[in-house]
C-alpha cells in the first residue's frame, strides 16, 4: 500500500497481460476509484475468469471502501475490462474518455456489431471531457485527456499522483504503440509531453509494465524521473525524433494476443456481447479487416 498525503492506493499486477490496476481511495472518507481492472481470459479456451478482479474486491472489503468510480484510461487493446463484474458486486459508475465515441463508431465497422450497438458512449455511466473535474469522495480529482495511443485515451490526476495509463511507460520502457487505428505518434509525444509538464515531484503510475530481463515489474515513478531518463521521451529528444523511433518500432510489433477478444468487450464497458438464443456469449474474429496489419 502507498501513502500519499490524502489518498492510500494499492496495484495489482497481471503477469500474463503485463497490466497495472489500482484502487485509490481518500484516507479520511474510504471512498474509492478502481482503475483499469482486468477480467482473466484464456483465450484458447474461450473462458473468463475472475481471480485479478477478485483480488481488487477483497481490498475494497478489506479496507470498508466505498465504491465511486471505476475507470478506464483507453479501451486496452492486450486484456478484457472486468468493469462491469466489479460494478455487480460493489456498485461505482464506469467511466472513460468522450473519445471513446471515436472508438466505437471505428471498432463497430471491423466487427460489424449488432444494430443496436450505439457508438455514442452509452455503455458507460459517464464520459469525461478533457480538463473535468470529479470527486472521489472529498478529494478532487482531474481528467486529463491524452490522446496519441488511442484517439480516446485518459490520464487521471489526483493528491499529486497521475495514472497515465499506456501514455508514458516505466523510463527504461519508454513509450506505448501508436499504430492502432486512430492513434498517431505526433500527437503521442505532445500527450507525454503534457504529463511531463506537470510538477516534477508528481508521482506516476503506469497501467503497463514489460520489464527487461534484468528487473522485476515495476510501476510507480515520477515526472522527474521521466524527464531524466525516459529513453524515448527525455529532456532533449524532439518530436520530430520520437516519432521517427516510434515509427519504425510500431512497424517491426506484433499485433497483441488479446486485441480481437479484448477491444469488442472494451467498448461496451466490459460487458460481454448479447448472448445467442442457446445462452452463450461469441466473440468475432473478424478475417483480413484489422486495418494496418498484415
Ligand atoms: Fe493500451
Amino acid at each position: 500500500m502507498s501513502n500519499h498525503s490524502r489518498s492510500r492506493l494499492e496495484a495489482f499486477y497481471d503477469g500474463s497481460t503485463g497490466t497495472v490496476s489500482y484502487v485509490v481511495w481518500e484516507h479520511a472518507s474510504r471512498h474509492a476509484a478502481l482503475i483499469d481492472p482486468v477480467l482473466d481470459f484464456d483465450f484458447r479456451a474461450g473462458r473468463t475468469d475472475t481471480a485479478s478482479a477478485d483480488r481488487m474486491l477483497a481490498c475494497v472489503a478489506e479496507h470498508g471502501l466505498i465504491v465511486d468510480w471505476i475507470l478506464e484510461t483507453h479501451a486496452h487493446a492486450d486484456h478484457l475490462s472486468s468493469a462491469r463484474y466489479l460494478q455487480q458486486h460493489v456498485g461505482g459508475r464506469i467511466a472513460i474518455g468522450e473519445r471513446i465515441r471515436d472508438v466505437q463508431a471505428t471498432f463497430k465497422k471491423i466487427y460489424n456489431l449488432e444494430r443496436n450497438f450505439l457508438p455514442d458512449g452509452s455503455q458507460f455511466d459517464h464520459l469525461f471531457s478533457d480538463g473535468e473535474r470529479f470527486m472521489i469522495g472529498g478529494l478532487e480529482a482531474t481528467a486529463l485527456w491524452v490522446p496519441g495511443h488511442t484517439p480516446a485515451d485518459m490520464a487521471y490526476l489526483l493528491d499529486g499522483i497521475v495514472f497515465v495509463g499506456d501514455t508514458l511507460f516505466m523510463p527504461d520502457v519508454g513509450s506505448a504503440r501508436a499504430d492502432f487505428p486512430g492513434g498517431d505518434a505526433r500527437t503521442l509525444y505532445r500527450s507525454m509531453h503534457r504529463l511531463l509538464a506537470l510538477p516534477p515531484e508528481t508521482t506516476m503510475y503506469v497501467c503497463h509494465d514489460y520489464p527487461p530481463l534484468d528487473r522485476a515489474p515495476a510501476w510507480r515513478t515520477s515526472v522527474a524521473e521521466q524527464r531524466a531518463q525516459n529513453r524515448h521521451v527525455r529532456d532533449g529528444i524532439d518530436e520530430d525524433s520520437f516519432v521517427a523511433m516510434r515509427t519504425a518500432r510500431d512497424a517491426t510489433l506484433e499485433v497483441p494476443t488479446l486485441i480481437l477478444p479484448a477491444i469488442q468487450v472494451n467498448v461496451r464497458a466490459g460487458q460481454l456481447p448479447p448472448a445467442d438464443d442457446n445462452g452463450v456469449a461469441y466473440l468475432r474474429i473478424p478475417i483480413n479487416a484489422l486495418p494496418g496489419h498484415r
